[in-house]
């Protein structure tokens, strides 16, 4: 058996894109809140003051799949397959609801204790990220987000209260989704909002700055109230950048590509700023901005172990006329890959990418790897009597694990897989409901119409026995 005994099987969602309640019990608006769905989402994550002066007839995550309703039930349809972890989010808002009181919100700790007992009744272990894309509105509105350096505090604040809550119930830790997504989408990542005028780069990286303070001060507080009881990890968007073509130009373009998204894991997991930012900040004109503390303290308190999601590899080429050729993916835009077949949302699938991205993770970091996102975005259709064919699912899921196991037998230490939104939600790039991703299906289209029911798919059974079997089924 090529994987741990103990290997963490399960699944991940994030509480933006399911819990809905998004006023119930105190909690406060998130920049989720005001995002619709659809082409105008898509305007909206880049020209956020436009969605902050609109009314939209219809806003995903405010009832999303009413998780915050529904997650006994959901909680035992995911034992029932077996998991070990789950992973989900805490929303930042519920907790502090305009982000910058003193003493939290009780209601929003009582439903996480409620949430986190209901796992445990199964021995399923919670995986929680502190920040998945919903920073209080407030503080965005009132602070300028993540651009101002108060926001370290308040996060601070925000991560000691729930890690000293949770500490007998929550041993996994993330402190910022998909940290990288700050450069590409700036509001989801740091609620930006760049003027015209700005240096862009210098905004990003600034907030960047913050984060990165911000998580080394959760981990120092991890540390402090359970010690090593606590694993805190960090959360990269990942995926190798390959080489348009072998000419040396398009190489060094991928070198240099791979460097911007391994940056911030870089100072996560090596505890400084590396040697290539010097030149890169250089070149963008970029300067950052840092208290006396800051480098000792990201020195002191590095991450335990690598997390990151994976859905595609991408690809560049030093050729400006290539490059314009760009397909969508993620935030992600990249060149098409010739081999690769799409996905309907066209992110180009490549399960040995998944093995690329693993062993130059661990060959960088040499700390244990934890996949903690993965899987096809698809259309399903429910059939008369109530479950989906969701073959193509099978399919992807079971060559990128096949993969997976392979990385692991060229030796990469790896904690445990959790596929994405396994239980249908919202769209986090799309706001829809008919990008589908479980082995749940759940009764909403993308107007929040339907009944909400869920029903079990054909990849509901399937990954049941590659839990059961620890994956030697595949
Ligand atoms: C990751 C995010 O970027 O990709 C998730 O962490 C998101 O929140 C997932 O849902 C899939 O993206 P999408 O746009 O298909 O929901």
């Amino acid at each position: 058996m090529v994987l741990k005994k103990d290997f963490l099987w399960g699944g991940a969602i994030a509480a933006n894109q399911a819990e809905g309640a998004y006023k119930e019990d105190g909690k406060g608006l998130s920049l989720v809140d005001i995002l619709p769905a659809g082409e105008e989402r898509r305007e909206a994550l880049f020209n956020p003051e436009v969605a902050l002066s609109k009314e939209y007839s219809h806003y995903p995550s405010h009832e999303a799949i009413d998780f915050y309703h529904t997650y006994q039930e959901d909680i035992k349809h995911f034992a029932e397959m077996g998991f070990k972890v789950f992973r989900t989010s805490i929303s930042w808002p519920r907790i502090f609801p305009k982000g910058d009181e003193a003493e939290p919100n009780e209601k929003g700790l009582e439903f996480y204790d409620q949430l986190f007992d209901e796992c445990r009744k199964y021995g399923i272990e919670p995986l929680v990220t502190l920040n998945h894309f919903d920073t209080p509105l407030y503080l965005i509105e009132e602070y300028g987000g993540w651009r101002n350096r108060k926001l370290v505090g308040f996060y601070e604040r925000y991560a000691k209260v729930v890690l000293d809550r949770y500490k007998d119930k929550v041993k996994y830790w993330l402190t910022f989704n998909e940290i990288n997504m700050l450069l590409h989408i700036p509001f989801f990542g740091g609620g930006l909002i760049i003027k015209d005028d700005e240096n862009a780069n210098q905004v990003k990286y600034q907030a960047a700055h913050h984060q990165l303070v911000a998580s080394s001060l959760a981990t120092k507080a991890a540390k402090e109230i359970n010690g090593e009881n606590f694993m805190i990890g960090c959360m990269l968007a990942a995926a190798e950048i390959y080489p348009y073509t072998c000419h040396p130009d398009d190489m060094l373009k991928s070198v240099k590509e791979n460097q911007k998204q391994y940056f911030f894991i870089d100072v996560q997991s090596r505890g400084e700023y590396p040697s290539y930012t010097n030149r890169l900040f250089r070149e963008l004109n970029v300067k950052i901005e840092m208290e006396p503390s800051d480098e000792a303290l990201l020195k002191a308190y590095p991450v335990d172990f690598i997390s990151f999601s994976y859905y595609s590899s991408r690809l560049t080429s030093a050729d400006p006329e290539v490059n314009k050729k760009s397909t969508s993916g993620n935030a992600f835009k990249s060149l098409k890959n010739p081999y690769l077949q799409a996905s309907d949302w066209g992110w180009q699938i490549d399960p040995i990418g998944l093995r690329v991205t693993m062993n130059q993770l661990y060959d960088r970091y040499q700390k244990p790897l934890f996949i903690v996102e993965n899987g096809l975005g698809a259309v399903d259709e429910l059939t008369a009597d109530g479950t989906v064919e969701d073959d193509y699912r099978i399919e992807y899921m079971r060559e990128h694990l096949k993969q997976m196991i392979e990385a692991v037998d060229d030796g990469v230490d790896l904690i445990g897989y959790t596929s994405w939104g396994c239980i249908d939600l919202v769209s986090a790039g799309t706001g829809e409901m008919k990008k589908r991703y479980g082995f749940i299906y759940v009764d909403r289209d993308n107007e929040g119409n339907g009944t909400s029911e869920r029903y079990k798919k054909k990849s509901f059974y399937w990954y049941k026995e590659v839990i059961e079997t620890n994956g030697e089924c595949l």
